[in-house]
């Protein structure tokens, strides 16, 4: 083993890639982050806005980051009774600008603080005098110092390429962000449940990452795979674009996200016995439709792979070929905890099909120009 290789182990701490050392990671980094929000308060020492005066916020990130936001949409609306627009930053900073608009507040999200599109868009937003909130991991970071806020991811430094564990702690600082949202709106009791399902999140992290060895099983059937599907509706649907996008990123296989119920405006189409199809469906309310999307994906002959708790499982046990198994949550954090099965999918088809996980060809960490 030469010094280089033994450095190299040390800093994955012991992991054959950052990826799969950061993947491991989640469970402490989500436990920090319930630490510093929860009983430390942060959002509330960092932030002087008043949310009960804010008509509509603004979410603005690229590529996991932006998925992060898709997901905070529906908590923003369910949790504090606010509505957000998401919007990609390389779109919305050549976006036409609103006359009479209503009174916005944006929340910019970005790993590294320093994605071109982004900072565009606060340059963007600062020129029409709209409050920024800059929710960013890097903290020495152009996003963290130029916004009018800045709220820490916590997640420690991230060094494979596909977003993971930054991922999650944005979900988290997000979630955190709308329930301290829902209690100055007035939605106390929300905002209470909200937070006792986020304080279970560590745990249920680690429950995950103890399922790894099944998912390996799993990802030697797509290993073979040229294209697969990720449905999910909901707010799991934010989760099927970004375990389409991990698997693209990294296995190079040809991936999409649907929303499950637009299968049949077009992507079914696609379906048959060599496409893999990963649905999100743990239990909840949406269950029943997912289920019946499912069945149409088994008519057509699609090999399917369920991604649910133990229940859903079990419910579709005769059409799915595949499970991924997740505890049975809150819905609310669902979202959360359905990440890491399908990061751990990615990375293990890409890790049989034989590529280097840490550096995916013509990707860059950070995107620092347009
Ligand atoms: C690059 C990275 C992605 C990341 C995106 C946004 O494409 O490869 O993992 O999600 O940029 O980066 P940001 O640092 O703004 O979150």
């Amino acid at each position: 083993v030469g010094v280089d290789d033994a450095c190299g182990a040390a800093d994955k701490g012991g992991f054959p890639h950052f990826m799969l050392k950061e993947i491991h990671e989640q469970p402490s980094v989500s436990a920090v982050i319930q630490h510093r929000y929860a009983v430390e308060a942060l959002i509330a020492e960092s932030i002087d806005v008043d949310f009960r005066h804010v008509d509509r916020l603004r979410l603005i990130a690229c590529g996991t980051s932006y998925y992060a936001c898709m997901v905070a949409k529906r908590w923003f609306a369910e949790v504090a009774g606010i509505a957000a627009d998401v919007e990609l930053g390389s779109e919305y900073r050549y976006a036409p600008d609103i006359t009479n608009p209503p009174r916005e507040f944006a929340v910019l999200v970005s790993q590294s603080g320093e994605t071109a599109d982004t900072l565009a868009s606060l340059e963007k937003l600062k020129s029409q005098r709209i409050g920024t909130l800059g929710i960013v991991n890097q903290q020495v970071s152009t996003l963290a110092r130029e916004a009018d806020y800045f709220l820490p991811l916590l997640a420690g430094p991230e060094i494979g390429v596909a977003s993971t564990k930054a991922f999650t702690a944005q979900l988290m600082v997000l979630a955190h962000l709308a329930a301290h949202m829902a209690e100055q709106r007035g939605y106390r009791l929300a905002a209470t449940r909200f937070r006792s399902a986020l304080a279970k999140v560590p745990k249920l992290l680690s429950a995950v990452l103890h399922n790894e060895a099944a998912i390996i099983a799993v990802a030697e059937r797509f290993s073979q795979a040229t294209s697969a599907l990720f449905v999910g509706r909901g707010a799991l649907y934010p989760l099927a674009l970004e375990g389409a996008l991990k698997m693209k990123e990294i296995s190079y296989i040809h991936a999409e996200g649907y929303a499950a119920g637009e299968l049949k405006h077009g992507p079914i189409a696609l379906v048959d016995e060599n496409t893999p199809v990963v649905a999100l469906a743990p239990s909840g309310e949406l269950f029943a439709k997912v289920a019946s999307n499912i069945r149409e994906i088994a008519a057509r002959n699609g090999r399917i792979t369920i991604l649910g708790d133990r229940r859903a499982i079990l419910a579709m046990s005769d059409v799915a070929s595949h499970a991924l198994t997740m505890p049975i949550t809150d819905e609310l954090i669902q979202p959360i905890v359905a990440a890491i099965p399908l990061q751990f999918l990615a990375y293990h088809v890409a890790v049989s099909r034989g590529y280097d996980v840490d550096r995916p060809r013509n990707l860059a960490k950070s995107v620092t120009v347009e």
